[in-house]
């Protein structure tokens, strides 16, 4: 009654009824074998960082086949006779470390390194289940599940792709030495597939049984155990937990892993059958060798589509019949493999009993009621060439990963050889609404019909238009939209297929997809060798041991297995007030331990207890009146994390006072509702509002306008995360966060204990972009009221559904501006009035601190030209937070969309109207011709307006955009920094009050360090941060601690200077460091200092930046690819190249995700969040980035009042991704403009996705002809 397997070569058995019967391969492996470089997040396979491998026999063939895996889906049960490796596995400080480690680690690829463990593992699977034969397209194509929040993708592409057969990619030296002699294939260790034994139904501990068949007749006697009343699940790979939620009342488990009739497959002349679960990544393999034979050349176009279900390690453990079995519970479901299948009326093989199979159409089986239904096999038929035509298409918000907008396949049948008279048509599309799939009203038209006809293409989109169905599904997109999307699907499959002659030249290029080449970059930087290590590219310190998995975060610390977990009961009436709750049925649960409300705080009911930018408290748990749906209002703690989850839904509340009046989740609709009181002006010393006047001039242009941009979630991958842990008097306490002393106060504040008596260590954080500054102290508060009340250790890791609910993001921002301009584009008057969604309090406020010194960017805007008036708006969501360059890059971009709009509307190019504008004496007078020059700016906009006038559908822009950023260092109070020396060996320790979240300051610091002491790097470490020796250390926050870390550092390593320059002295010019630090030791001198940043040490400087990027959009389907960016960034004398090139790259392409794919939406009855995981919210992936992406950190350019003349980098290139917006408008002012509507100018904001531009390019289905 055991489950047998490998982990990292060792034997593993266990018993089943220990565990939970539904225990994830993650948790197992985290929790009971402490392996904890497999991280979790979004448990969901949306986020790639729990992905390990697994090598598993296949029943039929009795091959061992190795796939990545998401641990987070795979069900330990399921694990019976597999290897599975993790990445302590691949690698480690024992062993040495794995090529693709160290590679990902000398080439820059990891920034905070939540994700790099996924990143290593997906590629070794990739390598190992392809012997190591990959190209480097093969290597792009398979990470679209990884996301990496830090680093803009690019390094990693590049570390991975060095490993491609194809390979171009310059590796460095030191890598390639040492892994001469490294294998780069692990040797099998374990013996997977050794036939296993034949295990028997058992029970598991909560009462439900798993089954292993080892044939379908196996299958259907679990089948006979299962009484009517009872729920199943046939488990193969359990992705679809992924999409939707499994219940939790299944009684019965039946794996169907190794019954090799659902495994096998067979190539006829007549038809292929495919076994109904073989996974999406064997039948892609099936599809490779079918499309050799003749009639199954489609095969090819299957495996394209195919090829963007998914990802890679759900498409490797995701199976034909899992998928339709879903779109038979859920019709809603956009799949891929029904609308594909459909349109090639294949057939699917059904079981009642082994011994009775029935063949059934699709539909036929969608709607089947017969109960206990298995699916056998998928038979589909040939389509010769010479008689059938067919494509499918799918598309998406993003390049991969995401369910599709709309999805569609087309099969033509001819009924002449010319391929013009159809016999036959089907035409189906998905996503539209849970029950349509037939155009059957064209299906019908279109037989006997010229398909290329005009007046049949005419009146086919006049009949598409009419009969499509197609119904809101929030939060998909609208169906105006997805309407649109599906005439044009077949519009371009109308332009692919018809012949050259018949097509106008122009709308040619319509009839194709985008499609990506390999992205590539480059990185250009100066640097200072008298000051190395300071200066030298050198890699992040913690590089390696992040890829290895070795770097321990804050959910990796073991605890008593006492430990409790907790998780979050919110509100959900919005603006009523809790009358009570009632906690029974959760409590009830065998292994919930308590539930803790506002009443149980014994101290201040508030998580926000910082002295600045905090104008209220902002509760820990709701105490009132609701301010926003799904508002914390308790916490239950239970003996595991899914039960503590599942348990918070159970707990009644029952609310008085509902409101009335309207739920206003954004400003538009607080405008809308003439609710002044919940506009405030800021800072009164603005001036009222008012706006100017100017008289106008002959030849002046005047305009106005609109930006919105919406709110952004930081998508940390490291979640929400607080381990307490009860000690002598008081708390320790591990906390993911940015701002230690503000955890503490507010720990401390809420338990009425001493500050000292709650302490706090924090080794790293996982992803963080402003997130962790405040927001994480509400779990950290109820954590430690959960692990104060019980004496026990308290957990609390938030669920991705639960951290986007609950906490705040983005500011989001709106501005109505005017302006009055003379013919050259010289603004004579512009007035801004803004505002900024605050959401339910007024916290943390960025109009006045952040966006108002932003707003004039490098402009010559002044009082006689200039007004701007900013206010923060009260909405019903959570309170809004600081999200990486928070108000700057609103402010920012502003600037740059009224620039641009000014030149539309003065009919110029924008790069004269910024020229024109630009302050006398600003930097940019100098960089911004440099710039335009360098990337052949004026060229490539005049080879753009001529590749979009000879196309029709594709078009393409660029776009300029300037930064001047202004580093505020005003509230950087106290940075404390200790360093030590080791008289034993002279190696040095430092540890600091910031916090390493990525931005690589530990490396910074050491860099400094090494330096100022005359020391190698390598004797450099740094220690975790902690509350002892970074006492009141300010946040790390603002792009500027790196810095002032940096600056405490010297100042201590200045004062042990001193104190050993007599022994220097003493001892002579030979001497060594151990000598001198040993000698001092002797005499009593003391080996460690402290020092601070104190506020002035560094003053406030600005820091420049100019981006180029152009664009290609696809006008029919609102899909773009970034076809090119350059950014010049002005780093100062960089610190440390790498890593400032990195957090340039990241983000901008943050950036990019901000301005492109990144939607919020919620539902305007309730204020709940809709898009609340990352099933539907889609930041970049690693196709998503620019094609070619250039960066170049701007040399010979020293900052005077910077940090040993460096400037920040954390922040900054965020604000340049605005520029996308400039290169959309371009293209889309091209495709208006063919579309003959008048010249005006369109309202993008952020996210511009693909609906903004199909819905405003003017595409008139009506229209859609092929001449
Ligand atoms: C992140 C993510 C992205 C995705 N993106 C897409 C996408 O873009 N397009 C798309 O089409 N799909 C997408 N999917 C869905 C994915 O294709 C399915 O999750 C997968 O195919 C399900 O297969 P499985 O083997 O894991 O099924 P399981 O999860 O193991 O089972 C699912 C259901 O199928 C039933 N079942 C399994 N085998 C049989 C059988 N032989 N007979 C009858 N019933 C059976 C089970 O009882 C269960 O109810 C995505 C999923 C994830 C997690
Ligand atoms: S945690 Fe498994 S994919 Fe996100
Ligand atoms: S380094 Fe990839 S998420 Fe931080």
């Amino acid at each position: 009654m055991s489950i047998k397997f490998n982990v990292n070569g060792f034997p593993y058995e266990v018993q089943p009824s220990d565990f939970p019967a539904d225990i994830t391969l993650n948790t197992f492996l985290r929790e009971h074998l402490h392996l904890t470089a497999t991280k979790f997040m979004c448990l969901e396979g949306g986020c790639g960082v729990c992905v390990c491998v697994i090598r598993r026999r296949n029943p039929t063939t009795g091959e061992v086949h190795t796939r990545a895996a998401n641990s987070c889906l795979t069900l330990l049960n399921t694990c019976d006779d597999v290897d599975i490796v993790t990445d302590e596995g691949l690698g480690n400080k024992g062993s040495g470390y794995h090529p693709i480690q160290k590679r990902l680690a000398k080439m820059n690829g990891t920034q905070c390194g939540f994700c790099s463990p996924g990143f290593v593992m997906n590629m070794y699977g990739l390598l190992e289940s392809k012997a190591g034969h990959v190209t480097m397209a093969e290597v792009e194509d398979a990470f679209g599940g990884n996301i990496c929040r830090c680093t803009g993708y690019r390094p990693i592409l590049d570390a991975m792709k060095s490993f491609a057969t194809d390979s171009t990619i310059s590796v460095p030296g030191e890598c390639v030495d040492i892994e001469d002699s490294f294998e780069l294939l692990c040797p099998r260790t374990g013996q997977c597939g050794s036939g296993g034994c034949s295990r028997a139904t058992l029970s598991t501990q909560n009462d439900s049984h798993w089954h292993w068949p080892k044939s379908l007749a196996d299958l259907f006697t679990a089948l006979s155990q299962v009484s009517s009343n009872e729920l199943y699940i046939l488990v193969s790979g359990n992705t679809a937990h992924g999409a939707y939620r499994r219940s939790r009342d299944i009684k019965h488990f039946i794996d169907v892993n190794n019954v090799p009739e659902l495994k096998q497959y067979s190539i006829e002349s007549d038809h292929i059958l495919l076994g109904a679960n073989l996974t999406l990544t064997e039948t892609m393999e099936i599809f490779r060798l079918a499309e050799q034979r003749a009639g199954f050349e489609y095969c090819a176009q299957l495996w394209q589509h195919f090829n963007l279900i998914a990802n890679l390690p759900v498409r490797n453990n995701g199976t034909l019949a899992g998928n339709i079995s879903t779109k038979k519970q859920y019709p809603h479901f956009a799949s891929d493999i029904f609308i594909t299948f459909e349109t090639l009326d294949a057939h699917v093989l059904v079981h009642e009993h082994p011994g009775a199979q029935r063949v059934l159409t699709l539909l036929d089986y969608l709607h089947d009621t017969t109960p206990n239904l298995v699916i056998g096999g998928f038979l589909l038929r040939p389509y010769p060439t010479t008689k059938y035509l067919f494509n499918t298409y799918k598309i998406l918000p993003r390049a991969q990963n995401v369910h599709a907008y709309v999805n569609a396949g087309f099969l033509i049948e001819w009924n002449d050889d010319q391929h013009h008279i159809v016999q036959s048509a089907r035409i189906c599309f998905g996503n539209l609404s849970p029950s349509f799939v037939h155009a059957v009203e064209v299906e019908s038209l279109l037989v006997g019909r010229d398909l290329y006809d005009a007046a049949t293409v005419s009146e086919a989109f006049e009949r598409l238009e009419a009969s499509l169905q197609v119904v809101e599904m929030p939060p998909e997109a609208s169906p105006e939209y997805r309407h649109k999307l599906a005439c044009s699907l077949f519009y371009k499959f109308l332009l692919w297929s018809a012949p050259e002659e018949l097509v106008k030249k122009q709308k040619r290029s319509g009839g194709l997809l985008l499609e990506r080449p390999l992205s590539s970059g480059s990185q250009t930087f100066e640097t200072i060798s008298k000051n190395y290590p300071v200066t030298q590219p050198v890699q992040k310190l913690e590089g390696l041991i992040q890829c290895s998995g070795e770097a321990p975060y804050m959910n990796d610390l073991l605890t008593t297995s006492n430990a409790v977990h907790c998780a979050f009961v919110t509100a959900k009436r919005v603006g009523a007030t809790i009358e009570q709750i009632d906690p029974t049925p959760a409590l009830r649960c065998k292994g919930v331990v308590a539930f803790y409300a506002a009443k149980d705080i014994p101290g201040v009911n508030n998580f926000n207890n910082a002295s600045v930018l905090v104008v209220e408290p902002e509760e820990v748990f709701c105490s009132g009146r609701v301010k926003h749906y799904d508002q914390p209002l308790g916490v239950i703690a239970a003996v595991n994390h899914d039960l503590a989850v599942y348990a918070a839904t159970l707990v009644q509340v029952t609310y008085a006072n509902e409101q009335k009046k309207p739920i206003l989740t954004s400003m538009n609709q607080v405008l809308a509702s003439g609710e002044s009181s919940r506009i405030v002006q800021m800072n009164k010393s603005n001036g009222e509002n008012s706006t100017l006047k100017v008289p106008l001039a002959p030849g002046d242009v005047m305009g106005r306008g609109i930006l919105e941009l919406e709110s952004q979630y930081h998508f940390t991958m490291e979640p929400q995360t607080t381990i307490v842990v009860p000690f002598e008097q008081g708390l320790q306490v591990w906390c993911a966060t940015q701002w230690m002393d503000l955890t503490q106060y507010s720990i401390a504040a809420m338990l009425q204990l001493d500050a000292s008596l709650v302490q706090l260590q924090v080794r790293r954080v996982g992803g963080a972009y402003g997130a962790k500054v405040t927001r994480c102290n509400q779990v950290a508060c109820a954590a430690a009221l959960v692990a104060h009340k019980l004496n026990r250790p308290a957990r609390f890791v938030q669920t991705i559904e639960s951290m986007m609910e609950c906490n705040g993001k983005r500011y989001a921002c709106r501005s109505d501006y005017d302006f009055v301009v003379r013919a050259s584009g010289a603004i004579s008057m512009l007035n801004n009035n803004f505002y900024e969604d605050a959401g339910c309090s007024l916290n943390e406020n960025v109009v006045d601190f952040l966006t108002m010194p932003a707003v004039r960017n490098v402009y010559n805007l002044n009082a006689t030209n200039f007004k701007v008036n900013g206010s923060a708006v009260v909405t019903d969501a959570p309170s809004s937070t600081w999200c990486r360059a928070p108000g700057t890059a609103e402010g920012i971009a502003m600037a740059e969309v009224q620039l641009e709009h000014i030149a539309f509307a003065s009919k110029l190019d924008p790069a004269d109207v910024r020229l024109v504008n630009l302050r006398p004496g600003n930097k940019m007078v100098q960089l911004l011709p440099r710039f335009l020059a360098s990337t052949e700016y004026r060229q490539r906009r005049h080879d753009i307006n001529a590749f979009n006038a000879q196309n029709r559908w594709r078009k393409r822009g660029i776009g300029l955009s300037l930064m001047e950023f202004p580093l505020a260092t005003s509230i950087g109070y106290s940075y404390p920094t200790t360093v030590s020396i080791y008289h034993s060996d002279g190696s040095v320790v430092i540890t600091h009050g910031g916090i390493e979240i990525g931005q690589g300051i530990n490396t910074k610091a050491a860099q400094v360090a090494a330096f100022t002491l005359g020391l190698p790097l390598e004797k450099v470490r740094i220690e975790s941060s902690n509350t002892v020796n970074g006492a009141n250390a300010m946040v790390t926050a603002n792009s500027m601690a790196s810095e002032m870390i940096g600056l405490a550092v010297r100042k201590a390593c200045d004062t042990l200077n001193k104190r050993l320059q007599p022994v220097r002295q003493a001892l002579g010019p030979n001497a060594t460091w151990k000598q001198i630090v040993e000698r001092a030791w002797t005499q009593s001198i003391l080996l460690i200092a402290t020092d601070s940043y104190k506020v002035g040490d560094i003053p406030n400087y600005n820091i420049y930046g100019l981006c180029l990027t152009e664009l290609e959009v696809d006008i029919l389907t609102g899909n773009h690819l970034i076809r090119r960016v350059d950014i010049l960034e002005d780093a100062g004398e960089s610190l440390s190249p790498n890593i400032d090139v990195g957090q340039v790259e990241g983000a901008f392409v943050m950036g990019l995700g901000y301005y492109l794919n990144e939607l919020l939406l919620y539902d305007r009855q309730t204020g709940r969040l809709l898009t609340n995981r990352t099933w539907n919210y889609h930041p970049p992936g690693a196709k998503d980035i620019p094609i070619d992406f250039r960066i170049e950190l701007l040399q010979k350019n020293p900052n005077p009042v910077g940090f040993m003349r460096s400037k920040a980098t954390g922040e900054p290139a965020f604000c340049l991704s605005v520029g996308v917006l400039f290169a959309m408008q371009h293209a889309l002012q091209s495709a208006r403009d063919d579309a003959g509507l008048p010249r005006e100018w369109v309202r993008l904001g952020a996210p511009t996705t693909p609906e903004t531009v199909v819905l405003n390019a003017g595409t008139e289905v009506q229209r859609f002809a092929l001449k």
